[in-house]
C-alpha cells in the first residue's frame, strides 16, 4: 500500500515539473496537473519491462512516490536490486519478476498457450510460443493480455518498430480499428497540440489518414479537450492541384461524414492554421476561423515525425509520447533512449490509457 506521507512528497513532485513548465513556456500549462491528479485518484498497476535500466527504475520510484501506478518491474532481480541500492532507489514494494527465471516456468507456459492459439496461424509453432515469453517485451504485454497487470511500457532499449510487433500481436486493435497509429502531445507556449501519426503509418491513404483523424481526435477529448483539426499539406484548400494534397482533402471529407460534428479542416499549411488573420482574409469559408487549431494531423510518418522532432528541439516543446492510438489494452513504446521526464510522463499517459480502457469495458460489461 501507498503511504499517505508519501503523497506530500508526490504532489510537491509533479507540482516542481508544473512550475518549472510554465516557466519556461510562459504560461499556466494546466494539462499536466490535471492530468496527474486524474492519474493519481485510481493508480493501475503499470510493469516497467526493462527495470534493469537505471532511467527506467528512476521513472518507476517517480510514479511510485507520485502515486500515480503500482509499478511491477521486469528483469533480473539481483541487477535490479543492486542498482536500485547504489542510486538510493527505494523498490521495497514493487514486485520484480524475471520471466527467464525457473520460478515464472509454469507462467511462460501459460502465457505461451495463449500467444500460440493467437499466432499458430502465423508461423509460430507451440514450442516458439512458450519460449518467446522469456522475452520481457512479450511477457509484460501477456500479463496485461491476461489481466495480470493493467498496463505496460516498454521500448527504452530497442527499435521502435521491433517493440511494437509484441503489442500488435499479443493484444491487437480495438474493435473497429484497421491500423494503430502513434500521436506526440507537445506542451508548447500556445497550450497543447497534439500531432499524429508521428510514429507508425509511412504512406497513409486518404481512408487510414481518415481513421488515424478520428483516433487522434478520440485520444484528444480523452484529455477533456475539443479537437480542432487542421490537416496539413504544402497545398491550401486546392491550391497546388496534385495527388499528395488531393489524398488530404478526401481524408478531410471522409472524416466528416463518418463524423459531421467534428471541428476539421484542410488540407492547408501549418502557418495558415495558426494564422486567423489569413485565414479570415483569405479563407473565411474555413470551418477553422476564430477556432484555435490544437490537433495536427501529417500526410505522412515523414512529414509528422519530423515535425514533432523540430517542434521539439528548436521550438523548446516539450514532448509526451509516443502515444499508442488503437490498441485494444494500454501497452506503450518509449522511444529509443528516452529521458526520465519522458518516461516518467508516458507511465502518466498508461495510467490513463488503463483507466479509460476499464471504464469502456465496465460500461459494455453493464450493456
Ligand atoms: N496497425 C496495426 N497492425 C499493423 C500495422 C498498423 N499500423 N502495421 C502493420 N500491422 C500488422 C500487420 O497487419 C501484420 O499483422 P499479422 O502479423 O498479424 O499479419 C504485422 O503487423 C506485421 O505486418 P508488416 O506489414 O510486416 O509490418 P512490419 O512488421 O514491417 O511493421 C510497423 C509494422 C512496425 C508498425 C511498421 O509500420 C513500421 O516500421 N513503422 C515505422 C516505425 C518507425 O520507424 N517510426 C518512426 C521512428 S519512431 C519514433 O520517432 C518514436
Amino acid at each position: 500500500a501507498i503511504e499517505s506521507g508519501v503523497a506530500q512528497k508526490m504532489i510537491t513532485n509533479w507540482e516542481t515539473y508544473a512550475i518549472e513548465l510554465d516557466k519556461r513556456l510562459g504560461l499556466d500549462n494546466q494539462l499536466m496537473r490535471v492530468l496527474g491528479a486524474k492519474a493519481r485518484r485510481n493508480p493501475k498497476r503499470l510493469v516497467f519491462a526493462e527495470a534493469d535500466n537505471i532511467k527506467i527504475l528512476k521513472s518507476a520510484q517517480i510514479a511510485y512516490d507520485e502515486r500515480i501506478a503500482y509499478p511491477i518491474l521486469l528483469g533480473d532481480e539481483k541487477a535490479i536490486r543492486q542498482m536500485a541500492l547504489d542510486n538510493s532507489i527505494d523498490i521495497d514494494d514493487m514486485p520484480i519478476i524475471d520471466p527467464r527465471n525457473d520460478e515464472y516456468e509454469e507462467k511462460r507456459k501459460q502465457y505461451g498457450e495463449l500467444f500460440f492459439k493467437k499466432r499458430q496461424r502465423k508461423g509460430v509453432n507451440q514450442y516458439e510460443a512458450t519460449k518467446m515469453m522469456k522475452d520481457r517485451t512479450y511477457f509484460g504485454c501477456m500479463m496485461v493480455e491476461n489481466g495480470d497487470a493493467d498496463a505496460v511500457i516498454s521500448g527504452l532499449t530497442r527499435n521502435y518498430a521491433d517493440a511494437i510487433r509484441p503489442a500488435l500481436q499479443v493484444i491487437g486493435m480495438e474493435e473497429g480499428v484497421k491500423k494503430i497509429a502513434g500521436m506526440y502531445m507537445l506542451l508548447t507556449k500556445r497550450g497543447p497540440l497534439f500531432l499524429a501519426d508521428t510514429t507508425v503509418n509511412l504512406n497513409p491513404t486518404a481512408e487510414e489518414l481518415a481513421d488515424i483523424t478520428l483516433l487522434a481526435a478520440k485520444e484528444v477529448r480523452s484529455f477533456n479537450l475539443m479537437p480542432r483539426i487542421a490537416m496539413l499539406s504544402y497545398s491550401n484548400f486546392g491550391s497546388s492541384d496534385t495527388p499528395e494534397a488531393r489524398l488530404v482533402a478526401q481524408a478531410k471529407d471522409i472524416v466528416k461524414q463518418k463524423d459531421p460534428t467534428i471541428i476539421i479542416d484542410g488540407e492547408m499549411q501549418p502557418n495558415i492554421a495558426f494564422n486567423q488573420e489569413i485565414l479570415r482574409d483569405n479563407y473565411p469559408f474555413s470551418e477553422l476561423v476564430d477556432q484555435e487549431v490544437n490537433t495536427l494531423i501529417f500526410p505522412n510518418l515523414a512529414a509528422g515525425n519530423i515535425a514533432y522532432n523540430l517542434m521539439k528541439e528548436i521550438g523548446g516543446a516539450d514532448a509526451v509520447g509516443p502515444i499508442l492510438l488503437g490498441l485494444k489494452k494500454p501497452v506503450h513504446v518509449l522511444q529509443l533512449g528516452s529521458s526520465v521526464r519522458s518516461i516518467t510522463n508516458m507511465a502518466l499517459i498508461a495510467v490513463i490509457d488503463a483507466q479509460l480502457k476499464c471504464e469502456n469495458s465496465n460500461q459494455e460489461s453493464a450493456k
